[in-house]
């Protein structure tokens, strides 16, 4: 994720960065670094570790004069937590900061290490600073080489460079990486990754675009966009409140997060995908070894995700999965083999019943493995390995963006066993690999169709009961629908399997039961078909979610479709959300913080 910032001006430079970084800090905590170019000379800092690792380091350094400064927290992608690849990293005199990944850096390291360059760190960010000095060398300007440089680049990123070569300027680029720009009337010129770091600073913003690069200095702020033309910055006021900063404009937390969930599952993907494999660095090579089962372990939506994760399993890396309640297994006296991998899902990483079942585990000599969103928690200290989510913080009570990055990382890890255990054609993998990188596409909110959820919402909002229902995979994602409408609007809601309702709930079918019928084109299509013609015959008001028309339906969502039935999973749990949220917000109840709930829950 990594957050990153940058200032211009005459202040206390050091305490800006550091405040700023402070604000960003749950984007990444493996490594900290400023550096400040001040009276032509610069002094740069890192420290691994949390921040306040580098305040200490660095509490003795003072900035009065005018200063350059840019600053970073890191999320490691490529290289470990050490000193040498925390940012800034340092050319001959410029240094420079990244969010994203640069995709083709293994050839561009390669052309400047045979040219003679010396890279200090196995990162992907180096090579930025390596060819704009190169650049710098030929080029009729700064702001050419700057320009060439970024050209070059592929991959996802937000640049912030600082050259001796043009001492009162930093000059940037994005793209896929949030960045932004604030300006005040004391002409200090401020960069963020995101609006927060700027509060009580700035009293206006430019959000950059895709494509965007350019330099800012004490007097202007100059921008050009993807078509190489240069374009006004469009200042928008920013808010006063932190809280509705933070929200970014949205009504709450949720709806917000929902949005984001295409950039945190490209977080997710960061580093972990080549072309024929999936590649997770932080496992080691033999934790599969003598694994004959998967036992996955969670509560509320993280146990759906586990829910998902053994179809996946199953499926695709052919290993016996079984997915166990926390609550429930914590007390029933479990079998536990020793050739079982014991996988515990948690957003927080602290919720007290999964991490009773992880120290049973544990005690029980099973490896172990945490899939948590929450580096340093309690069962990311206690597992023998761990899969941190990326998907940042989450605060809305009701987990989305966390859910969609653990469903993520279970494809992920499903190809990563089949190709270990060879139970997939080489082929099949990468093809499947290239469906994944489609996972941030296929969650982008598209506006009409939240539009047409907002519309309809108002035609849920009473009933005697909701039936969310699936088959195969797509019946965890039911469950998590009637989760997500139950935990925010309070209204009676199930999850169930398509061909289960025959056996009973189908006597509950009149006008007043909905039932929301997620009906992929890629799996199972004619059989689900059947069960919601089953139920529409009873009476039933059928709500259905496809991307093929289904006339039996009193509603219909359109979805676009893909080619897979895994996007059309993704694509659907977007929509499920989508319809939670508009419900509750129609009916008047706090979205963020539904009564009853806490978002960790320490206590059995
Ligand atoms: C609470 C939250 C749920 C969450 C569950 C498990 O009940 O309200 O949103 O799914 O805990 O939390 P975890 O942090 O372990 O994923």
């Amino acid at each position: 994720m990594c957050g990153i910032v940058g200032y211009i001006g005459g202040k206390n430079t050091k305490e800006i960065l550091l405040n700023g970084l402070k604000e960003l800090e749950y984007r990444g905590y493996d490594s900290a670094g400023i550096a400040i170019l001040s009276e032509g000379s610069f002094n740069s800092f890192k420290a691994v570790g949390k921040l306040v690792n580098l305040e200490e380091k660095i509490k003795d350094f003072t900035t009065e004069k005018f200063a350059v400064g840019i600053g970073h927290t890191r999320w490691a992608t490529h290289g470990k937590p050490t000193e040498l690849n925390a940012h800034p990293h340092l050319g001959e005199s410029s240094y420079v900061v990244h969010n994203g990944i640069i995709e083709n850096y293994a050839a561009l390291k390669k052309e400047l290490v045979d040219e003679g360059v010396t890279f200090l760190s196995q990162t992907d960010t180096e090579v930025i600073v390596h060819l704009f000095e190169k650049n710098l060398k030929s080029a009729t300007d700064v702001f050419a080489a700057f320009r060439q440089t970024i050209t070059q680049l592929e991959g996802a990123y937000a640049i912030l460079l600082a050259t001796k070569s043009k001492p009162d300027t930093i000059f940037f680029a994005k793209q896929g990486s949030p960045l932004l720009v604030g300006i005040n009337a004391e002409d200090e010129k401020y960069f963020a990754s995101s609006d927060t770091p700027l509060i009580g600073q700035c009293e206006s913003v430019n959000y950059f675009e895709d494509g965007d690069f350019g330099y800012v200095t004490p007097s202007e702020i100059v921008i050009y966009g993807t078509n190489g033309k240069q374009k006004q910055p469009h200042l928008s006021k920013l808010a006063t409140n932190k809280l509705s900063a933070q929200k970014d404009g949205y009504r709450f937390f949720m709806e917000k997060e929902i949005y984001e969930q295409s950039d945190v599952i490209t977080d997710t993907l960061l580093g972990r995908l080549s072309e024929d494999a999936v590649v997770f660095e932080e496992l080691s090579d033999d934790l599969f070894d003598g694994v004959n089962e998967i036992k996955l372990c969670a509560c509320g939506t993280s146990y759906h995700a586990a829910l998902s994760a053994s179809y996946l399993f199953e499926r695709y890396s052919k290993v016996r999965c079984c997915v166990e309640i926390a609550s429930e297994f914590r007390y029933r006296e479990p079998i536990m083999n020793k050739d079982t991998l014991f996988i515990v899902i948690s957003q927080s990483g602290e919720t007290a019943d999964t991490l009773e079942t992880l120290k049973m585990a544990k005690n029980a000599g099973l490896k172990t493995l945490a899939i948590c969103n929450v580096d340093n928690s309690s069962m990311v200290r206690l597992a023998d390995a761990t899969i941190l989510t990326r998907a940042g913080v989450e605060k809305g009570v009701a987990s989305t963006k966390a859910f969609a990055t653990q469903v993520t990382i279970f494809w992920m890890l499903s190809l990563h066993v089949a190709k270990l255990r060879n139970t997939l054609k080489p082929q099949e993998i990468t093809k499947q690999i290239e469906l994944i990188r489609q996972i941030p596409a296929s969650v982008k909110v598209d506006d009409a169709m939240h539009e047409r959820i907002k519309r309809l919402s108002k035609r849920y909002l009473h009933g005697h009961g909701f039936f969310f229902i699936g088959r195969d995979i797509f019946f965890p994602l039911a469950l998590e629908g009637a989760l997500k409408l139950k935990e925010i609007s309070y209204l009676h809601a199930e999850g169930y399997p398509s061909g289960e309702m025959k056996h009973g709930p189908i006597a509950l079918a009149d006008p007043e039961l909905f039932t929301i019928a997620l009906l992929p084109q890629n799996l199972l299509y004619e059989k689900s078909k059947s069960n919601v013609e089953e139920l529409s015959a009873r009476d039933s008001t059928i709500c259905a979610i496809s991307p093929l028309a289904f006339e039996k339906a009193d509603d219909f969502i359109q979805t676009k479709g893909y080619d897979h039935y895994m996007l059309e999973f993704f694509e659907m749990m977007v929509v499920v959300q989508l319809l939670s949220l508009e419900v509750s917000i129609r009916l008047g109840n706090d979205v963020d913080m539904p009564r009853n709930l806490a978002k960790s829950v320490t206590v059995e």
